[in-house]
């Protein structure tokens, strides 16, 4: 039989000119307008993208409850035959750690950025991603999900190696090089794939966490040593090897022996239905269309978000048993023959819009009020633009956001994001700032300051003027 190539997925290898080729010019066309998007009315949407700090802290709550009982209940079964399966509860409920890392790293698990970055990091350093260098790599895959040598997270690389795959089912495969490169970083010595994606000036942060992490598993490693037993070591780093099962489970159904290179969702990711408990503890990342399309939506509006574009999207596998009866040939297959993919059925929808049809909806064009001075330009009415909102708004082939906050509270700013070229008016206000719908980058919408990464450089303001019922700004 024929061995087949092994395809280089590494983001600077020689095949990958365009990974090489990535920086703020690369993406020559607007993210938003390369992917497939749902077509959802604006109001719709915005609601959907609400988040709360009481759902968070609910959930989060019981998580912990959780945790801290299963974990008790591990250590009073130590030394027994309980241990087995009190461990294994216990280290299932502490891997789950790796949702939580992912939600609040999207800035969606609770409404307060204090709690979504205090999260953060606890679940980074539980699930053993190191928190600055994930925030940097997951961008990177919304931008480029399953797009060969740009794409850092490709789970299942091709051809497809079922022993790893199996391994990873006790993080055996992923989880010793992740603690290697840990270690790296702790040392300051990063490989040329993070470096491909890391900001220089961001890499120090990468070292202290990861030093602080080192820190921490060595001193349970130092303490399980000092007193002859395991014990310490059960409860922090090893639940994520020995407790990986479900996230395996999960997340394998999320992309593997789906396509790759295509710029659909639908076509290289899934949406599966599971029970009430694992979507409690995947945070609804089942839901994973969905979440693509759209990772403004926090994870408990998924299942209404699904409820509303499930007729522009593949039928979602009944159960977990569905979704692996088509998936686990498929994988097989793949291990001789790289190209073979499983094919969706895609609903024929209306042609995908250029910009999203909830940016479209909002931009105005622009018109140069007889009124106006020179170079003040006219905007919409005052009416057109709800508290809270955005509007999108071109003039001469650019773009610009205007923003109301409160009452007569407007101001005025590019209206494409400085991280990636995405569009801010598909975006959402929150505390003040406009979140950008890709990967939740945050700006101060009165200075334009950049304040929650991937964005870090700011938006050019402009100045903004209510005349009677309309509103105006000044445009070079
Ligand atoms: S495109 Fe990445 S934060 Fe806006």
């Amino acid at each position: 039989m024929a061995t087949a190539i092994k395809r280089d997925y590494s983001l600077t290898g020689k095949t990958n000119e365009k990974a090489i080729a990535l920086d703020d010019d690369y993406l020559e066309d607007r993210v938003e307008a390369t992917w497939w998007h749902p077509v959802l009315p604006r109001e719709t949407l915005k609601a959907l993208m609400q988040r709360s700090d009481s759902i968070g802290l609910w959930r989060f709550g019981l998580w912990i409850v959780l945790l801290v009982g299963s974990g008790y209940i591990a250590v009073l079964s130590w030394g027994t035959w309980w241990a087995i399966p009190a461990f294994l509860i216990y280290g299932t409920i502490y891997s789950s750690s790796d949702a939580a890392w992912h939600e609040c790293g999207h800035g969606t698990a609770f409404k307060s950025r204090w709690l979504n970055d205090l999260f953060y990091h606890i679940s980074s350093f539980m699930t053993l991603r190191e928190a600055y260098l994930w925030r940097w790599s997951h961008s990177r895959h919304h931008t480029h999900t399953y797009l060969v040598t740009l794409d850092p997270e490709i789970q299942v690389q091709r051809p497809a190696d079922l022993l790893k795959i199996l391994m990873d089912f006790f993080y055996l495969r992923s989880g010793p090089p992740e603690v290697w490169r840990i270690i790296r970083h702790a040392a300051g010595k990063p490989n040329a794939d993070v470096l491909s994606f890391m900001p220089e000036d961001e890499l120090w942060k990468m070292y202290w966490s990861s030093r602080v992490y080192v820190a921490i598993v060595g001193g349970f490693a130092v303490w399980s040593i000092a007193i002859g037993s395991f014990l310490p070591m059960m409860f922090v780093a090893l639940p994520r090897f020995y407790g990986g099962w479900l996230h395996q489970l999960l997340g394998l159904t999320q992309h593997a022996g789906l396509a790759e290179n295509v710029y659909d969702h639908r076509e290289n990711t899934r949406t599966v239905y599971i029970n009430p408990i694992f979507r409690f503890l995947y945070m609804n990342m089942n839901y994973h269309i969905e979440h693509h399309s759209t990772p403004m939506i926090p994870y408990h509006a998924l299942p209404k978000y699904h409820e509303a574009i499930k007729d522009q999207t593949p039928t979602a596998y009944p159960s977990l048993w569905a979704c692996y009866k088509e998936m686990i040939p498929a994988l097989i297959k793949q291990t001789t023959d790289p190209d073979y993919r499983i094919i969706r059925d895609i609903p024929k929808t209306p042609a995908a819009p250029v910009i999203p049809t909830a940016v479209a909806d909002q931009r105005v064009a622009a018109k140069t009020s007889e009124n106006a001075v020179a170079q003040w330009v006219e905007v919409c009415a005052v009416d057109a633009l709800p508290e809270q909102d955005v509007i999108g708004f071109n003039h001469n082939g650019k773009d610009y956001a205007v923003y109301r906050l409160a009452g007569n509270d407007f101001y005025a700013s590019d209206g494409i994001c400085t991280h990636e070229k995405e569009n801010l008016a598909g975006g959402l206000i929150v505390n003040g700032c406009i979140e950008c719908p890709r990967h939740n980058g945050r700006f101060d919408v009165t200075t334009g300051k950049a304040v929650k990464t991937p964005a870090r450089k700011p938006l050019t303001m402009y100045p903004i003027e209510r005349r009677e019922d309309r509103l105006f700004i000044f445009v070079p």
